[in-house]
């Protein structure tokens, strides 16, 4: 599939009702200064449609972005920013609980990691948080321009065992150089696809796209 169509739908302190929703929704978290703006960006081919920022912190709020006029990508704030003080994590927090717990139309998470590091507490905490909601996750190595091609392997190995995941179900990204770009569009596509099947809530837009989709 390509992105052919992507457009900034609305910001929102706390989630709510938005214009269009309904659609199936697909959410990016990690790491403040992980990158998921940047990949945002990079799938849509937008250089500024969702912000970014060499500070960390920058999406404080929650973003909603509607490609191909059939799914909404979600920009989620960062987790693990040191400078916010208590009372904007506890309001991260409960934005963050509120929005995986009250909706229907989540389909898929981008969890996304620095492959230079180890996951952090926090990326583990969201990761069993997401195991125990049930909620299907990729994990995405982002900033793989940072590092050699042969380093990506040994660095995969203790970010696969702090999330429990085999590395070949792994994206390597890069926003940089839009390395794992193809792989990440095919493996939304088979979430959307497979989602749709499975409930029987595809919608005529979705359905209209899911046609099209290997026609590129
Ligand atoms: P918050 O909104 O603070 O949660 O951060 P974010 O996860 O949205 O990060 P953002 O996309 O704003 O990127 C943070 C910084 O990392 C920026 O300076 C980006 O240019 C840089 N960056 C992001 N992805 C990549 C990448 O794949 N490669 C390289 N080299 N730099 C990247
Ligand atoms: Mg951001």
């Amino acid at each position: 599939m390509e992105i052919n169509q992507a457009e900034f739908i609305t910001s929102m302190a706390e989630y709510g009702p938005f214009e269009g929703k309904g659609l199936p929704q697909i959410a990016v978290v990690g790491r403040s200064n992980v990158g998921k703006s940047t990949l945002i960006n990079r799938l849509c081919r937008r250089n500024k449609l969702a912000r970014t920022s060499a500070t960390p912190g920058k999406t404080r709020l929650i973003n909603i972005f509607l490609l191909n006029g059939a799914f909404h990508l979600v920009d989620l704030p960062g987790y693990g920013f040191a400078k916010v003080d208590k009372r904007e994590k506890e309001r991260w927090g409960q934005m963050m609980q509120h929005y995986f717990t009250s909706q229907a139309e989540l389909r898929h998470v981008l969890c996304l990691v620095d492959i230079r590091h180890e996951p952090t507490a926090d990326d583990i905490t969201m990761n069993r948080f997401l195991r125990e909601m049930g909620i299907p996750f990729s994990v995405i190595a982002t900033k793989a321009d940072k590092i050699s091609r042969g380093a990506r392997s040994k660095n995969l190995a203790p970010i696969c065992r702090a999330l429990l995941v085999q590395p070949w179900e792994v994206i390597c990204f890069s926003g940089e150089d839009g390395t794992g770009r193809e792989e990440l569009l095919q493996r939304m596509e088979e979430v959307l696809r497979e989602t749709a099947k499975d409930d029987g809530t595809e919608t005529e837009a979705a359905a209209e796209w899911n046609r099209t989709a290997g026609e590129e």
